[in-house]
């Protein structure tokens, strides 16, 4: 956060996430729940697997999970990344041009804690991430190339969805403002020294950070991939950093009780390889966090989602994620969850505190049809609501754990991204899989190319 933009979401008082795993276990649903013997008897695994990831963060951002470590080490480098935004502030419209793990993160925490109304002189941003000529020709009909900047970001300098929205953009600068003035309009966030897009960047001189080389696409939202657009709008970055931080120094810890990131790694797990719940539904009751159960959905299923074949005696690793949203699917997929089979195990998220609530107004003809409304606010309803779903997925004997946010804001955002960052790599050594590798996504774009050559086997 710039100092000339006071943060109205900043919270003087960081408060904790609160993390309640008891309905994971037996005593809380039943015997589809972990026993906390069965979680005792890994421990020795469980501890190897912490082991690993320490062992593994102690270089900075040389470290093996340098992600895990981009916390406490982005803070030096927050100057470069103020100095980007301010330069891309000076536009009206920002396109975020990326994929992936090169825009899930920052459009999460966009949704999610980005100030409301936006901050005076904040330019509009637009991720371009699919590859959708219509969307394209439809976002540039309405757009002016002298008040626009093209932020191209890709870790790799060469995903083909990025490298053609980039090269489409770029010629559309340069045909209205000449190339030496569209060179002005350009930033680039990638590899430090590989890559097309950073060759491009010291061939043409335009302004660029990296992306430290240890750190992959979908653990990168706290590095310049999700810092930069978040700055430009006016997030508090720091405390989103500081939060990241204080959960860090929270699952440091030994004792899986009291280490959540490592607790909830090995849970799903075991609830996984022993009681066969293939899919972890993460269901908020908080719109702002739609898309953060994205960015989770993509960390989670791009890291797990992996067989070692070359290990004796190996399965397929990982669980399906999926996307609800409370209380709207109720009215979607509830029955089903209630009904169907017992392969799932749910992750609840609910907001503790509503920075803006709204009475239920009831004349006298409503209270007579709604009388259990009278008196009652929109947050009390979502709550009740959120309160009956967690019961009868309970009484159906679906494990299920419940996040509670103190607030939204990005301090609190912080912990949920290490928080997750943290119990994806834990999970991914306990699968006995690499977490930060997508082998098999690999062999289909280099697939795709073979399409374009007109070569395909
Ligand atoms: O997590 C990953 O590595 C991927 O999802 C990437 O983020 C995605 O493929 C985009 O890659 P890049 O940032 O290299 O353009």
């Amino acid at each position: 956060m710039s100092s000339d933009h006071p943060n109205p979401h900043r919270n003087p008082q960081p408060r904790q996430l609160i993390i309640d795993t008891a309905n994971f276990y037996m005593e809380g649903v039943g015997r589809e729940g972990i026993s906390r013997a069965e979680l005792t008897a890994q421990a020795t695994e469980i501890d190897q697997a912490r082991q690993r990831v320490h062992a593994g963060s102690t270089a900075g951002l040389d470290a093996a999970y340098a992600a895990l470590n981009l916390a406490s080490e982005m803070p030096a480098q927050l100057p470069q990344i103020q100095e980007m935004a301010a330069g891309l502030r000076q536009h009206q419209d920002v396109l975020v041009v990326g994929i992936g793990g090169s825009s899930l993160g920052a459009k999460a925490l966009q949704q999610a804690v980005a100030p409301q109304p936006p901050l005076a002189g904040t330019p509009r941003l637009h991720f371009v991430e699919n590859i959708d000529p219509y969307f394209l020709q439809h976002l540039l009909s309405n757009l002016k190339a002298e008040s626009t900047a093209v932020l191209c970001i890709s870790k790799s300098g060469g995903t083909i969805e990025t490298v053609v929205q980039y090269l489409i953009l770029r010629d559309w600068l340069a045909r209205q403002l000449g190339k030496d003035r569209a060179r002005h309009h350009q930033w680039i966030i990638t590899d430090p020294k590989n890559g097309w897009l950073r060759e491009l960047a010291v061939r043409e001189d335009l302004p660029s950070l990296p992306v430290p080389p240890q750190v992959g696409g979908r653990y990168s939202v706290l590095s310049a991939v999700g810092l930069v657009p978040l700055a430009v709008l006016g997030v508090d970055i720091d405390a989103l950093l500081q939060g990241a931080a204080d959960n860090a120094a929270r699952c440091t810890n030994a004792d899986i009780f009291s280490n959540p990131a490592l607790e909830i790694a090995a849970l799903c797990v075991l609830l996984d390889t022993r009681r066969g719940k293939r899919t972890a539904v993460m269901m908020p009751y908080v719109n702002r966090l739609q898309l953060f159960v994205d960015w989770y959905c993509q960390l989670w299923a791009e890291s797990l989602g992996k067989w070692d074949r070359a290990r004796p005696g190996s399965t397929p690793a990982g669980t399906l994620p999926v996307r609800a949203m409370g209380a709207v699917d109720q009215h979607s997929q509830l029955q089903m969850y209630l009904e169907s089979r017992h392969d799932k195990f749910f992750t609840f998220i609910e907001l503790e505190t509503c920075e803006y609530d709204l009475p239920v107004p009831l004349d006298d003809f409503d209270v007579p049809h709604f009388p259990f409304l009278k008196g009652r606010s929109m947050a009390e309803v979502i709550d009740a609501e959120f309160r009956a779903t967690r019961q009868v997925i309970t009484d159906a004997g679906h494990p299920n754990m419940t996040i509670r946010l103190p607030v939204l804001n990005a301090h609190v955002l912080g912990q949920l991204i290490d928080l997750y960052q943290r119990a994806t790599i834990y999970a991914g050594l306990l699968y006995g899989i690499n977490p930060l590798d997508q082998p098999s996504v690999e062999i289909g774009k280099r697939l795709a190319i073979d399409y374009l050559r007109g070569t395909p086997r």
